[in-house]
């Protein structure tokens, strides 16, 4: 049984904390967040202990492991912390703000040897991992094109995206995993970005954008974002060789069909938002953290991984801003 310790309250730290309370592996006992009345709610609800000093997670000998969910500019020092404590942390991406962060986080981990996983849950999505493993099966021969569409149902509060990093380290990001997912690492990036939505003005972020990444291969992948979709939270892919393609649709929460006098083969909306559509993905992703500490092995997605996403993502902005194709 993993005894764990969350960090941070907020819209993902719930989800996570569902998908312990909900794993016969694992069992919520702390949570931690600097608003004690965040963590009380969430703790209660799991039968966990609340605290508002985070810094005792790491210290708490009833904490086996970490899931940190705190906002982006704390994740170095909460990885840092996890790694000195000895405890295996999952976290939230993006790894860190920028590359120098990175650089920060990279020398401040010298000499430990962190068990560290990154929650780029997307790749545990069982239709998103089928793709994967057919593609690597050769079903469609070497890849040529892949088309990501990734929309969300409405922006979140300007207040957040003011600290999120902009959308290509906090939106676009799991998009660029999904992209190195299926392709491998990825040399060239171009990215026209969007000023679409008057209330997202004022944040002086793109709410839409187009992204252009070429793999070392030569395929190339189109991901097109938006932070708002009338019709719901929009997730597809597609991939495109040789001998075929591959697609994953939008789900929904139920297969029925409707038929009227305004419209035919009516579907059920898009399941409604990442905590509904994602929700096999974390509670996989979660088996995998457990499983990977279990065994003793490093688990994947790495900081590497979180690592060539950031980069990609700064080349984006990069990119967005200048009209140049940036190579990486
Ligand atoms: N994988 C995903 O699908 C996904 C989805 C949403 C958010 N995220 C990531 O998760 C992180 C949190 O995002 P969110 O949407 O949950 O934000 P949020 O604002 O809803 O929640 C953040 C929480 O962290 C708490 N906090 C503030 N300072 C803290 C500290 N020093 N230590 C611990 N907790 C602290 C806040 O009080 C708040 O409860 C971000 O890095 C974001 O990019 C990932």
């Amino acid at each position: 049984m993993l005894n764990v310790g969350l960090i941070g309250a907020g819209r993902i730290g719930r989800v996570h904390a569902r998908s312990v309370a909900a794993n016969a592996g694992a069992t919520l006992r702390l949570v931690a967040d600097p608003v004690l009345a965040a963590a009380e709610s969430l703790a209660e609800a799991h039968g966990a202990r609340a605290g508002s000093d985070v810094d005792a997670i790491f210290s708490d000998p009833e904490v086996d492991a970490v899931i940190i969910c705190s906002p982006t500019p704390l994740h170095v020092d909460h990885i840092v912390a996890a790694a000195k404590a000895g405890k295996p942390a999952l976290c939230e991406k993006p790894v860190a703000m920028d590359l120098a962060a990175v650089d920060e986080l990279q020398g401040r981990l010298a000499g430990l040897e962190p068990l560290v996983m990154m929650g780029f849950q997307r790749r545990f999505d069982p239709s998103f991992r089928r793709v994967h493993d057919l593609v690597s099966a050769g079903e469609v021969g070497p890849v040529e094109q892949v088309t990501i569409v990734s929309r969300d149902p409405a922006a979140p509060p300007a207040e957040y995206i003011a600290v999120s990093g902009g959308i290509f380290k906090d939106m676009t990001i799991h998009d660029f995993d999904m992209a190195r997912y299926l392709l491998g690492d990825i040399v060239a990036v171009s990215a026209v970005g969007q000023h679409l939505d008057p209330a997202l003005a004022d944040t002086g972020d793109f709410d839409g954008a187009v992204i252009t990444l070429v793999s070392a291969q030569g395929a190339v992948a189109t991901i097109t974002n938006s932070r708002h979709c009338a019709t719901g939270y929009d997730q597809r892919v597609e991939v495109f060789g040789p001998r075929g393609s591959l697609a994953v649709e939008n789900l929904r929460a139920t297969t029925v069909r409707r038929f009227g006098a305004d419209a035919s083969s009516a579907e059920d909306p898009y399941l409604d938002f990442f905590l509904t559509r994602y929700e096999a993905a974390y509670a996989r992703e979660l088996d995998e953290f457990i499983a990977a500490i279990a065994e003793n092995r490093a688990p994947t997605p790495t900081i590497a991984d979180g690592v060539a996403a950031l980069r990609i993502a700064e080349a984006a902005a990069a990119s967005a801003n200048s009209g140049a194709i940036v190579r990486l």
